[in-house]
């Protein structure tokens, strides 16, 4: 069975298993379907096959949505993890919740969100969660409440090697019915005076319009979004590169560290548009890498160390890729 994944990666899986409700996943686990090797995948969309999968690949199709508390104020819902992670975005945003708008058009499901941590435009996913529900390989439920998730940049403790036997079956979010907007990231403030109304649907067009005009439809051009992650430097070492590089975009983390845009670098190291065999670096934003047609996850990896090379050599910083290479 093929592999569903948005890098359009000719991919197989010895197994693959889908399931809709707890009680249906549970069934697979006491019935020993899912043996070693597995793993569980959201929409493939962070995802790089290297080659066929020889084990079981599991999938989600858990998509209710409930709401589970509500006041004034906010209101919770319980979000079932196979939902598309943009669909949930448009529910919110039709039901006038505010919080998940920015997040507008990022690919992958609601379970993965949990576990990657996804973020944009000044906001992150955890911003937004108040536990996650998990059900583990001996099929033993748990309920992480999110200050247990160990949230961070792309990252969270359900991308610990040893939590590959945890499976998320929902998120619970908290969002707010009360208006207001997080504006403050590139050009959203700009976009958006140019629209006769600011409101909720308004704003989910402009991030959605801003990330067409950068990022490729994995649909028409293969690719898993950011391929690297924007690299953190101590202040120090960025006051140096500064020194050599004046117009270099950066973010302030705190007084001691700097996060310094991998884009940037990739496309002062003259990478943007340029192909290697069938892979490339996206003509319109460098962290994105390709599938020009016919790629193999080989041709893949060779652009990323390429791209990386390039990058330790001129900046003398080490990027990592944000996609999980399988
Ligand atoms: N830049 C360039 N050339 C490029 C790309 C970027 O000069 O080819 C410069 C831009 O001009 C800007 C800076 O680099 O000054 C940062 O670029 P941008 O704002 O486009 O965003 P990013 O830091 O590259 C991050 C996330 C995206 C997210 C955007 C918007 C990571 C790894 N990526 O990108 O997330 O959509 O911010 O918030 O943190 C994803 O994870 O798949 C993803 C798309």
């Amino acid at each position: 069975m093929k592999i569903p994944n948005t890098f359009g990666l000719d991919v197989e899986a010895a197994v693959f298993l889908e399931y809709n409700s707890v009680e249906e996943l549970e069934e697979l686990i006491a019935a020993g379907r899912i043996t070693s090797p597995y793993l569980h995948i959201g929409g493939g969309s962070n995802l790089l096959f290297t080659d066929d999968y020889k084990g079981v690949i599991l999938h989600s199709h858990i998509n209710n949505i409930e709401i589970v508390a509500e006041d004034e104020e906010t209101i919770s819902v319980r979000v079932g993890a196979g939902i598309i992670w943009d669909d949930f975005v448009a529910y919110c945003v039709e039901h006038g919740w505010y919080g998940a708008e920015n997040l507008s058009l990022i690919p992958g499901e609601v379970g993965a969100s949990a576990v990657q941590n996804i973020g944009a435009y000044g906001v992150e996913v955890k911003d937004l969660i108040s536990s996650v529900e998990t059900v583990n390989i001996q099929g033993v439920k748990r309920v992480y409440r999110v200050d247990e998730c160990d949230y961070s940049y792309r990252n969270s403790i359900f991308k610990r090697p040893e939590m590959k036997q945890v499976f998320v079956t929902h998120v619970s979010f908290r969002l707010s019915k009360k208006e207001h907007y997080i504006l403050d990231y590139g050009t959203i403030r700009q976009e958006l005076e140019k629209c006769p109304v600011v409101d909720l649907k308004t704003l989910r067009q402009v991030i959605i319009r801003i990330r067409e005009s950068k990022l490729p439809d994995p649909k028409v051009l293969g690719n898993a979004g950011s391929f690297f992650m924007n690299p953190v430097v101590p202040r120090r070492v960025f006051e140096t590169l500064r020194e050599q590089y004046p117009l270099m975009p950066f973010y302030e983390l705190g007084a001691d560290r700097v996060k310094i845009p991998a884009g940037w670098m990739i496309d002062q190291c003259g990478w943007k548009g340029k192909s290697l065999g069938p892979a490339a670096v996206h003509d319109k934003q460098a962290l994105v890498l390709v599938n020009r047609g016919g790629a193999k996850g080989a041709d893949i990896v060779a652009l990323s160390d390429a791209v990386r090379a390039s990058v330790r050599e001129k900046f003398g910083i080490d990027i990592h890729p944000e996609v999980n290479f399988i």
